[in-house]
Protein backbone atom coordinates (compact mmCIF):
# COMPACT_ATOMS: atom_id res chain seq x y z
CA UNK A 1 0.00 0.00 0.00
CA UNK A 2 1.45 3.46 -1.12
CA UNK A 3 1.54 6.04 1.15
CA UNK A 4 -1.74 7.97 -0.35
CA UNK A 5 -3.45 4.68 -0.35
CA UNK A 6 -2.97 4.80 3.49
CA UNK A 7 -3.31 8.17 3.82
CA UNK A 8 -6.94 8.23 1.79
CA UNK A 9 -7.98 5.45 3.85
CA UNK A 10 -7.28 6.91 7.00
CA UNK A 11 -9.11 10.43 5.64
CA UNK A 12 -12.06 8.04 4.29
CA UNK A 13 -12.61 5.99 8.19
CA UNK A 14 -12.16 9.81 9.73
CA UNK A 15 -15.33 10.64 7.02
CA UNK A 16 -17.15 7.47 7.22
CA UNK A 17 -17.43 8.11 11.06
CA UNK A 18 -17.72 12.12 11.21
CA UNK A 19 -19.72 12.30 8.12
CA UNK A 20 -17.38 15.56 6.89
CA UNK A 21 -17.41 16.99 3.64
CA UNK A 22 -15.46 15.48 0.37
CA UNK A 23 -12.07 14.70 1.05
CA UNK A 24 -9.53 16.58 -1.26
CA UNK A 25 -9.53 14.97 -5.00
CA UNK A 26 -12.89 14.34 -4.79
CA UNK A 27 -14.68 16.22 -7.48
CA UNK A 28 -17.16 19.15 -6.30
CA UNK A 29 -17.33 20.98 -8.95
CA UNK A 30 -19.67 20.60 -11.69
CA UNK A 31 -17.18 21.46 -14.17
CA UNK A 32 -14.92 18.97 -13.05
CA UNK A 33 -17.43 16.09 -14.12
CA UNK A 34 -15.61 13.62 -17.20
CA UNK A 35 -18.49 13.03 -19.87
CA UNK A 36 -20.54 9.39 -18.42
CA UNK A 37 -23.06 7.59 -20.60
CA UNK A 38 -25.80 6.30 -18.53
CA UNK A 39 -27.11 2.58 -19.68
CA UNK A 40 -30.86 2.86 -20.80
CA UNK A 41 -33.13 1.55 -18.10
CA UNK A 42 -35.68 0.69 -21.20
CA UNK A 43 -33.20 -1.61 -22.96
CA UNK A 44 -32.59 -5.29 -21.98
CA UNK A 45 -29.22 -6.47 -22.14
CA UNK A 46 -29.72 -8.58 -25.42
CA UNK A 47 -30.53 -5.02 -26.81
CA UNK A 48 -34.31 -5.65 -26.95
CA UNK A 49 -36.32 -2.40 -26.05
CA UNK A 50 -38.72 -2.58 -23.77
CA UNK A 51 -42.05 -1.05 -24.82
CA UNK A 52 -44.49 -2.32 -22.22
CA UNK A 53 -45.36 -3.34 -18.93
CA UNK A 54 -45.04 -6.88 -19.42
CA UNK A 55 -41.76 -7.05 -20.93
CA UNK A 56 -41.02 -4.72 -18.02
CA UNK A 57 -42.00 -6.72 -15.40
CA UNK A 58 -40.81 -10.19 -16.60
CA UNK A 59 -37.69 -9.48 -18.60
CA UNK A 60 -36.22 -5.98 -17.93
CA UNK A 61 -36.98 -5.89 -13.81
CA UNK A 62 -35.72 -9.12 -12.90
CA UNK A 63 -32.32 -8.67 -15.09
CA UNK A 64 -31.84 -5.11 -13.30
CA UNK A 65 -32.49 -6.67 -10.17
CA UNK A 66 -30.00 -9.46 -10.61
CA UNK A 67 -27.49 -6.71 -11.79
CA UNK A 68 -28.23 -4.83 -8.51
CA UNK A 69 -27.07 -8.16 -6.75
CA UNK A 70 -24.14 -9.73 -8.34
CA UNK A 71 -22.07 -6.55 -8.81
CA UNK A 72 -23.13 -4.01 -5.95
CA UNK A 73 -25.57 -5.07 -3.01
CA UNK A 74 -25.16 -8.65 -3.09
CA UNK A 75 -27.78 -11.64 -3.26
CA UNK A 76 -30.39 -11.38 -0.26
CA UNK A 77 -29.33 -15.20 0.74
CA UNK A 78 -32.52 -15.63 3.67
CA UNK A 79 -36.23 -14.64 3.03
CA UNK A 80 -38.45 -14.25 5.91
CA UNK A 81 -37.33 -16.95 8.50
CA UNK A 82 -39.86 -19.74 9.26
CA UNK A 83 -39.45 -19.01 12.96
CA UNK A 84 -39.84 -15.49 12.81
CA UNK A 85 -41.71 -14.70 15.39
CA UNK A 86 -42.79 -10.89 17.17
CA UNK A 87 -43.03 -10.27 21.19
CA UNK A 88 -44.71 -7.07 22.43
CA UNK A 89 -42.45 -6.01 25.31
CA UNK A 90 -44.70 -3.17 26.07
CA UNK A 91 -47.88 -1.22 25.23
CA UNK A 92 -48.30 2.47 26.58
CA UNK A 93 -51.41 3.47 25.50
CA UNK A 94 -51.12 7.38 26.56
CA UNK A 95 -47.39 8.12 24.67
CA UNK A 96 -46.69 11.47 23.43
CA UNK A 97 -48.60 13.77 25.73
CA UNK A 98 -51.75 10.78 25.10
CA UNK A 99 -52.10 11.00 21.17
CA UNK A 100 -50.40 7.88 20.31
CA UNK A 101 -49.97 4.46 21.63
CA UNK A 102 -46.48 3.15 22.05
CA UNK A 103 -45.04 -0.36 21.19
CA UNK A 104 -41.77 -1.91 21.52
CA UNK A 105 -41.98 -5.27 19.79
CA UNK A 106 -39.21 -7.97 19.84
CA UNK A 107 -38.32 -9.01 16.23
CA UNK A 108 -37.32 -12.38 16.69
CA UNK A 109 -35.36 -13.61 13.83
CA UNK A 110 -34.51 -16.85 14.97
CA UNK A 111 -38.15 -17.12 16.81
CA UNK A 112 -36.48 -16.91 20.36
CA UNK A 113 -34.90 -14.17 22.67
CA UNK A 114 -31.62 -15.38 22.99
CA UNK A 115 -31.50 -15.19 18.97
CA UNK A 116 -31.02 -12.73 16.50
CA UNK A 117 -33.22 -9.98 16.72
CA UNK A 118 -34.40 -6.15 16.33
CA UNK A 119 -36.46 -4.09 18.82
CA UNK A 120 -38.76 -1.95 17.20
CA UNK A 121 -40.19 1.00 18.32
CA UNK A 122 -43.56 1.86 17.03
CA UNK A 123 -45.99 4.86 17.43
CA UNK A 124 -49.56 4.42 16.41
CA UNK A 125 -51.76 7.73 16.68
CA UNK A 126 -54.95 7.34 19.04
CA UNK A 127 -57.49 9.40 17.31
CA UNK A 128 -57.42 7.21 14.39
CA UNK A 129 -61.16 5.67 12.97
CA UNK A 130 -59.39 3.05 11.04
CA UNK A 131 -55.77 0.86 10.49
CA UNK A 132 -53.44 4.06 9.10
CA UNK A 133 -50.46 4.71 7.16
CA UNK A 134 -46.88 3.84 8.81
CA UNK A 135 -43.43 5.25 7.66
CA UNK A 136 -40.46 3.13 8.99
CA UNK A 137 -36.85 3.71 9.02
CA UNK A 138 -33.66 2.45 11.28
CA UNK A 139 -31.86 4.76 12.96
CA UNK A 140 -28.05 5.26 13.81
CA UNK A 141 -28.37 4.93 17.30
CA UNK A 142 -30.89 3.14 18.70
CA UNK A 143 -34.82 3.58 19.72
CA UNK A 144 -33.76 5.31 22.57
CA UNK A 145 -31.83 8.28 20.50
CA UNK A 146 -34.77 8.86 19.06
CA UNK A 147 -36.82 10.09 21.43
CA UNK A 148 -36.34 11.88 25.06
CA UNK A 149 -38.69 9.62 26.73
CA UNK A 150 -37.06 8.27 29.74
CA UNK A 151 -38.07 4.67 30.39
CA UNK A 152 -37.04 3.50 26.36
CA UNK A 153 -34.18 1.66 27.68
CA UNK A 154 -30.38 2.03 26.73
CA UNK A 155 -29.72 -0.50 24.04
CA UNK A 156 -27.55 -2.98 24.72
CA UNK A 157 -26.88 -3.42 21.06
CA UNK A 158 -23.90 -1.90 18.78
CA UNK A 159 -24.19 1.62 18.12
CA UNK A 160 -22.86 4.09 15.71
CA UNK A 161 -21.76 7.22 17.81
CA UNK A 162 -23.87 9.69 15.31
CA UNK A 163 -22.70 13.39 14.82
CA UNK A 164 -22.71 14.64 18.62
CA UNK A 165 -23.19 11.10 20.02
CA UNK A 166 -19.86 10.33 21.67
CA UNK A 167 -19.83 7.10 22.72
CA UNK A 168 -16.97 4.44 24.20
CA UNK A 169 -16.34 1.68 22.06
CA UNK A 170 -20.05 1.88 19.76
CA UNK A 171 -21.50 1.25 23.51
CA UNK A 172 -24.21 3.28 24.54
CA UNK A 173 -24.62 5.18 27.15
CA UNK A 174 -27.69 7.36 28.63
CA UNK A 175 -26.06 10.46 27.16
CA UNK A 176 -27.52 9.27 24.56
CA UNK A 177 -30.97 9.38 25.16
CA UNK A 178 -32.97 11.60 23.07
CA UNK A 179 -30.40 12.62 20.99
CA UNK A 180 -31.43 13.07 17.72
CA UNK A 181 -34.95 13.51 18.40
CA UNK A 182 -34.50 16.12 15.52
CA UNK A 183 -33.68 13.80 13.43
CA UNK A 184 -37.62 12.04 14.10
CA UNK A 185 -40.28 14.06 13.57
CA UNK A 186 -42.18 11.87 15.49
CA UNK A 187 -45.26 14.66 16.70
CA UNK A 188 -45.28 15.87 13.10
CA UNK A 189 -46.03 12.51 11.44
CA UNK A 190 -48.77 11.44 14.00
CA UNK A 191 -50.97 14.30 13.83
CA UNK A 192 -50.77 14.06 10.05
CA UNK A 193 -52.16 10.40 10.87
CA UNK A 194 -49.55 8.51 10.29
CA UNK A 195 -48.14 5.59 12.46
CA UNK A 196 -44.03 5.53 12.97
CA UNK A 197 -41.78 2.98 14.00
CA UNK A 198 -37.99 2.64 13.80
CA UNK A 199 -35.25 0.14 15.25
CA UNK A 200 -31.39 0.69 15.86
CA UNK A 201 -29.42 -0.68 12.86
CA UNK A 202 -26.70 -1.77 14.43
CA UNK A 203 -28.73 -4.19 16.27
CA UNK A 204 -29.66 -5.83 12.90
CA UNK A 205 -25.77 -6.07 12.15
CA UNK A 206 -23.08 -3.93 13.43
CA UNK A 207 -21.01 -1.25 11.34
CA UNK A 208 -17.97 -2.66 11.72
CA UNK A 209 -16.08 -5.13 9.92
CA UNK A 210 -16.28 -8.99 11.31
CA UNK A 211 -19.88 -9.01 12.17
CA UNK A 212 -21.65 -10.98 9.06
CA UNK A 213 -22.73 -13.70 11.61
CA UNK A 214 -24.03 -11.84 14.15
CA UNK A 215 -26.78 -10.39 12.21
CA UNK A 216 -29.30 -11.85 9.54
CA UNK A 217 -26.06 -12.89 7.53
CA UNK A 218 -25.39 -15.01 9.93
CA UNK A 219 -28.26 -17.33 9.29
CA UNK A 220 -27.39 -18.37 5.91
CA UNK A 221 -23.45 -19.58 4.31
CA UNK A 222 -20.44 -17.85 4.39
CA UNK A 223 -21.34 -14.45 1.78
CA UNK A 224 -19.29 -15.34 -1.40
CA UNK A 225 -18.01 -12.65 -3.92
CA UNK A 226 -22.06 -11.66 -4.77
CA UNK A 227 -23.74 -12.36 -1.58
CA UNK A 228 -25.54 -9.74 0.50
CA UNK A 229 -23.19 -7.15 2.36
CA UNK A 230 -24.52 -5.40 5.27
CA UNK A 231 -26.80 -2.93 2.89
CA UNK A 232 -28.28 -6.55 1.95
CA UNK A 233 -28.63 -7.17 5.76
CA UNK A 234 -29.84 -3.61 6.67
CA UNK A 235 -32.53 -3.82 4.33
CA UNK A 236 -33.67 -7.08 5.11
CA UNK A 237 -34.58 -6.10 8.28
CA UNK A 238 -36.79 -3.50 6.60
CA UNK A 239 -38.87 -6.46 5.17
CA UNK A 240 -39.30 -7.85 8.83
CA UNK A 241 -40.81 -4.21 9.65
CA UNK A 242 -43.12 -4.78 7.02
CA UNK A 243 -43.79 -8.59 8.12
CA UNK A 244 -44.32 -7.09 11.46
CA UNK A 245 -46.92 -4.22 10.14
CA UNK A 246 -48.98 -7.07 8.12
CA UNK A 247 -50.09 -8.55 11.84
CA UNK A 248 -50.45 -5.06 13.04
CA UNK A 249 -54.36 -4.62 12.74
CA UNK A 250 -54.33 -0.95 13.42
CA UNK A 251 -51.70 -0.63 10.70
CA UNK A 252 -52.41 -0.79 7.04
CA UNK A 253 -49.93 -2.70 5.32
CA UNK A 254 -50.91 -1.85 1.97
CA UNK A 255 -49.55 1.93 2.82
CA UNK A 256 -45.99 1.18 4.52
CA UNK A 257 -43.73 3.97 3.74
CA UNK A 258 -40.17 3.99 4.55
CA UNK A 259 -36.85 6.57 4.84
CA UNK A 260 -33.46 6.27 6.19
CA UNK A 261 -30.29 8.45 5.81
CA UNK A 262 -26.83 8.11 4.32
CA UNK A 263 -26.10 4.73 4.11
CA UNK A 264 -28.65 3.37 6.13
CA UNK A 265 -30.73 5.62 2.87
CA UNK A 266 -28.75 3.16 1.03
CA UNK A 267 -30.33 0.44 2.63
CA UNK A 268 -33.73 2.01 2.14
CA UNK A 269 -33.66 2.42 -1.36
CA UNK A 270 -32.00 -1.11 -2.01
CA UNK A 271 -35.53 -2.62 0.46
CA UNK A 272 -37.26 -0.86 -1.60
CA UNK A 273 -36.30 -1.86 -4.91
CA UNK A 274 -36.77 -5.91 -3.58
CA UNK A 275 -39.61 -5.83 -1.57
CA UNK A 276 -42.53 -4.25 -3.50
CA UNK A 277 -44.41 -4.27 -0.72
CA UNK A 278 -43.39 -0.35 -0.03
CA UNK A 279 -45.40 1.38 -1.21
CA UNK A 280 -43.37 4.65 -1.10
CA UNK A 281 -39.96 4.92 -0.47
CA UNK A 282 -37.79 8.07 0.79
CA UNK A 283 -33.93 8.64 0.67
CA UNK A 284 -32.62 11.02 2.97
CA UNK A 285 -29.35 11.46 1.35
CA UNK A 286 -28.24 8.22 0.33
CA UNK A 287 -26.12 9.77 -1.63
CA UNK A 288 -23.44 7.10 -3.92
CA UNK A 289 -24.11 3.69 -3.62
CA UNK A 290 -27.21 4.93 -2.90
CA UNK A 291 -29.09 7.05 -5.39
CA UNK A 292 -26.81 9.40 -6.71
CA UNK A 293 -25.34 8.28 -9.81
CA UNK A 294 -22.04 6.81 -9.88
CA UNK A 295 -20.88 7.15 -13.13
CA UNK A 296 -20.84 10.92 -12.99
CA UNK A 297 -17.89 10.61 -10.26
CA UNK A 298 -19.01 13.43 -8.39
CA UNK A 299 -18.38 13.51 -4.43
CA UNK A 300 -17.96 9.91 -3.03
CA UNK A 301 -17.08 7.43 -5.90
CA UNK A 302 -16.87 3.82 -5.91
CA UNK A 303 -13.46 3.83 -5.35
CA UNK A 304 -14.25 5.61 -2.04
CA UNK A 305 -16.89 3.18 -1.47
CA UNK A 306 -14.62 0.48 -1.76
CA UNK A 307 -12.60 1.09 1.15
CA UNK A 308 -16.27 0.11 3.04
CA UNK A 309 -16.76 -2.89 1.16
CA UNK A 310 -18.17 -4.84 3.99
CA UNK A 311 -21.79 -2.29 2.70
CA UNK A 312 -21.64 -4.05 -0.26
CA UNK A 313 -20.48 -7.09 -2.03
CA UNK A 314 -16.59 -7.94 -2.72
CA UNK A 315 -17.36 -7.97 -6.51
CA UNK A 316 -18.48 -4.37 -6.63
CA UNK A 317 -14.74 -3.21 -5.53
CA UNK A 318 -14.02 -4.29 -9.33
CA UNK A 319 -15.74 -0.86 -10.29
CA UNK A 320 -13.10 1.35 -8.29
CA UNK A 321 -12.23 3.92 -10.65
CA UNK A 322 -13.78 1.98 -13.24
CA UNK A 323 -17.09 3.80 -12.81
CA UNK A 324 -17.97 3.64 -16.57
CA UNK A 325 -17.79 0.01 -16.84
CA UNK A 326 -20.86 -0.64 -14.58
CA UNK A 327 -23.27 -2.05 -16.61
CA UNK A 328 -26.28 -0.36 -14.38
CA UNK A 329 -26.50 2.67 -12.51
CA UNK A 330 -28.53 3.98 -9.62
CA UNK A 331 -30.95 5.75 -12.16
CA UNK A 332 -31.79 2.01 -12.70
CA UNK A 333 -32.48 1.49 -8.73
CA UNK A 334 -34.80 3.76 -8.56
CA UNK A 335 -36.32 2.67 -12.10
CA UNK A 336 -37.03 -0.70 -9.91
CA UNK A 337 -39.21 1.04 -7.33
CA UNK A 338 -41.01 1.85 -10.14
CA UNK A 339 -44.74 3.09 -10.03
CA UNK A 340 -44.12 3.47 -6.83
CA UNK A 341 -43.51 7.22 -5.05
CA UNK A 342 -40.13 7.90 -4.35
CA UNK A 343 -38.74 11.19 -2.85
CA UNK A 344 -35.44 12.13 -2.88
CA UNK A 345 -34.42 14.59 -0.45
CA UNK A 346 -31.06 15.93 -0.85
CA UNK A 347 -29.17 19.43 1.13
CA UNK A 348 -27.45 21.77 -0.48
CA UNK A 349 -24.13 21.40 0.98
CA UNK A 350 -23.64 18.07 1.27
CA UNK A 351 -21.30 18.05 -1.65
CA UNK A 352 -20.18 14.01 -1.00
CA UNK A 353 -23.24 13.00 -1.42
CA UNK A 354 -24.15 14.58 -5.15
CA UNK A 355 -27.32 16.19 -4.71
CA UNK A 356 -27.92 16.82 -8.52
CA UNK A 357 -26.69 13.22 -9.09
CA UNK A 358 -29.46 12.13 -6.82
CA UNK A 359 -31.86 14.42 -8.99
CA UNK A 360 -30.56 13.14 -12.13
CA UNK A 361 -31.07 9.55 -10.78
CA UNK A 362 -34.72 10.42 -10.37
CA UNK A 363 -34.78 12.09 -13.92
CA UNK A 364 -33.39 8.77 -15.88
CA UNK A 365 -35.28 6.72 -14.22
CA UNK A 366 -38.57 8.85 -15.09
CA UNK A 367 -38.95 6.81 -18.87
CA UNK A 368 -39.56 3.83 -16.62
CA UNK A 369 -42.34 5.18 -14.16
CA UNK A 370 -44.05 6.59 -17.29
CA UNK A 371 -43.94 3.20 -19.23
CA UNK A 372 -45.87 2.03 -16.15
CA UNK A 373 -48.00 5.15 -16.12
CA UNK A 374 -47.40 7.15 -13.66
CA UNK A 375 -45.49 10.45 -14.16
CA UNK A 376 -42.34 10.47 -12.48
CA UNK A 377 -40.12 13.75 -12.18
CA UNK A 378 -41.97 16.57 -13.15
CA UNK A 379 -39.10 18.81 -14.49
CA UNK A 380 -35.77 18.57 -16.06
CA UNK A 381 -33.70 20.85 -14.75
CA UNK A 382 -31.94 19.98 -11.26
CA UNK A 383 -33.85 23.31 -8.95
CA UNK A 384 -31.70 24.82 -6.77
CA UNK A 385 -35.31 25.76 -4.49
CA UNK A 386 -36.44 24.45 -1.43
CA UNK A 387 -39.61 23.42 -2.11
CA UNK A 388 -41.05 19.91 -2.71
CA UNK A 389 -41.05 19.27 -6.81
CA UNK A 390 -43.71 17.02 -6.68
CA UNK A 391 -44.37 13.93 -8.78
CA UNK A 392 -44.25 9.85 -8.33
CA UNK A 393 -40.83 10.74 -8.19
CA UNK A 394 -40.78 13.72 -5.87
CA UNK A 395 -36.71 15.88 -5.23
CA UNK A 396 -36.57 18.36 -2.38
CA UNK A 397 -33.37 19.77 -1.81
CA UNK A 398 -32.94 22.15 1.55
CA UNK A 399 -29.94 24.31 2.42
CA UNK A 400 -27.57 22.96 4.93
CA UNK A 401 -24.88 19.91 5.77
CA UNK A 402 -25.91 16.48 5.64
CA UNK A 403 -28.52 15.65 8.30
CA UNK A 404 -31.94 15.10 8.38
CA UNK A 405 -33.92 17.96 9.98
CA UNK A 406 -37.52 19.02 10.49
CA UNK A 407 -37.81 20.44 6.59
CA UNK A 408 -36.89 16.84 5.64
CA UNK A 409 -40.05 15.65 7.49
CA UNK A 410 -42.00 18.18 6.51
CA UNK A 411 -41.59 17.32 2.82
CA UNK A 412 -41.50 13.94 3.62
CA UNK A 413 -44.93 14.28 5.37
CA UNK A 414 -46.52 16.26 2.35
CA UNK A 415 -45.09 13.92 -0.36
CA UNK A 416 -46.79 11.03 1.77
CA UNK A 417 -50.21 12.82 2.00
CA UNK A 418 -49.92 13.42 -1.93
CA UNK A 419 -49.25 9.60 -2.66
CA UNK A 420 -49.25 7.28 0.22
CA UNK A 421 -52.65 8.24 1.75
CA UNK A 422 -54.35 8.25 -1.63
C1 LIG B 1 -19.88 8.38 4.99
C2 LIG B 1 -19.94 7.49 3.78
C3 LIG B 1 -21.25 7.69 3.03
C4 LIG B 1 -22.41 7.52 3.97
C5 LIG B 1 -22.24 8.43 5.17
C6 LIG B 1 -23.31 8.22 6.21
O1 LIG B 1 -19.81 9.73 4.61
O2 LIG B 1 -18.84 7.75 2.97
O3 LIG B 1 -21.38 6.74 1.99
O4 LIG B 1 -23.62 7.78 3.30
O5 LIG B 1 -21.01 8.17 5.79
O6 LIG B 1 -23.78 7.11 6.38
O7 LIG B 1 -23.67 9.20 6.88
Amino acid sequence: MTFQRIFALGLLLAISSTLLAAPPGSITDESKVPPYTLPDPLVCQDGTRVTDAKVWREKRRPELLHLFENEMYGKTLVGKPADLKFVVREEKKDARGGKATRLRVGVLFEGKEEGRQMEMLVYIPNDAKGPVPVLFGLSFDGNFTTTDETDIPVPTHWVNGLFEYKTKDHVASEAGRGIHQSLWQYDLALSHGYAVATAGYGEVEPDADGHWKDGPRGLAKEPGPGDWGQIGAWAWAYSRAADYFETNPRIDAKRIGIHGFSRVGKAAVWAGAQDERFAMVVSLESGGGGIALSKRTFGETVENLSHIIRWFCPNFAKYAGKEATLPMDQHELAALIAPRPLLINSAAEDLWSDPKGEFLSGLNATPVYRLLGADGMAIKEWPGTTKLVDGTIGYFMRPGPHNVTLEDWQAMIEFADKHLRK
